[in-house]
């Protein structure tokens, strides 16, 4: 990441032009009086537009008066934020090429190699023709299809180097590729199309027999085992009656840990709290039936006030 500071050339002045003042007083207007502030980066990113594509001293003091901030505080914004161009940049296209470890790691640095060879050796100076300029940046947020680079607004994606070259002879001719992923795939979806969910072995258990098969054939492996029947979603065993000589103590009531789960939910945890206390457990057809509840009903068969998140009633 290179140091950002701003151009030792700059012009004697900067004034918006009428169209983009008044869309700048508009964009203020979005705020509430006292916070046009907030409307730092939209602002410089239009004075960057009219500008042609970098922020000037002028314009960054122009920008700071409109919005009543301190010279200082838009001058770091400008100088933090890689989305502002402190320099001339190339007329065609300025390539941020990201250079953080996901892009790194496929291929970043052959992509740096096609823009020192191509625009300029060093960053942020532009190409013999004027056309380009390049920088490296940090993570663009487009690392599942590494390496990138940013052109504008655009992300260009799944880079190789020659690529990358094709990329930049379109925005020579004036005629770039479509944005994001080079090699064709869907935002971030595997390379080859999704597979998730499309392949049968994936839930059908046949994977599962291949391993098993695999095991009782390594020497000294253990016989495949039958695989349980899977269980029938169910009621929950009814618990067994307390006895009725047993002390309080030893009377807690058998819980079955979904029929809990499913009362906790639905606020019972008191009334479970109360039984407790007083030393009365509840008997299985009660627990089952509230359990039962709870799973169908919800909480609103208690009395309990519906949270506004709640999902449609019945
Ligand atoms: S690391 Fe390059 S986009 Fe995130």
């Amino acid at each position: 990441m290179a140091v950002r500071r701003l151009h030792p050339d700059q012009p004697a002045q900067f004034a918006f032009t009428p169209e983009n003042l008044a869309w700048a007083n508009a964009t203020m207007a979005n705020y509430p009086p006292g916070k046009q502030a907030s409307a730092v980066i939209p602002v410089l990113w239009r004075a960057q537009e009219q500008i042609g594509g970098w922020i000037t001293e002028p314009a960054i003091r122009v920008v700071a008066d409109l919005l009543g901030m301190a010279h200082i505080r838009v001058l770091e914004i400008a100088t933090f934020y890689t989305m502002f161009q402190l320099a001339p940049i190339g007329s065609k296209a300025h390539i941020q090429v990201c250079g953080t470890t996901p892009c790194m790691l496929r291929g970043a640095r052959d992509l740096v190699k096609v823009c020192k060879n191509r625009i300029a050796s060093d960053p942020f100076h532009v190409s013999p023709d004027g056309a380009f300029s390049w920088e490296e940046v940090e993570c663009l947020g487009s690392c599942a299809n590494a390496p990138m680079v940013q052109i504008g607004a655009d992300t260009y994606e799944d880079l190789t180097p020659q690529g990358f070259e094709a990329l930049l002879d379109g925005f020579a001719k004036g005629s770039p590729p479509a944005p994001g992923s080079q090699i064709g795939r869907t935002a971030s979806c595997p390379e080859g199309g999704p597979t998730t969910l499309t392949d049968p072995s994936l839930f059908d258990g046949s994977r599962v027999g291949k391993w098993q098969k695999r095991l009782s054939a390594a020497p000294g492996g253990a016989a495949p085992a039958t695989p349980a029947a899977p269980v029938a979603p169910s009621t929950p065993p009814a618990p067994a009656a307390p006895a009725a000589s047993a002390s309080p103590a030893q009377a807690q009531p058998f819980v079955h840990p979904a029929a809990l789960a499913a009362m906790a939910n639905a606020g019972l945890v008191k009334e479970l709290e109360d039984r407790s206390t007083s030393g009365k457990p509840m008997s299985a057809g009660e627990l089952a039936s509230l359990a039962q509840l709870a799973r169908v009903k919800g909480p609103t068969a208690y009395g309990a006030r519906p949270d506004a998140t709640d999902g449609p009633k019945e």
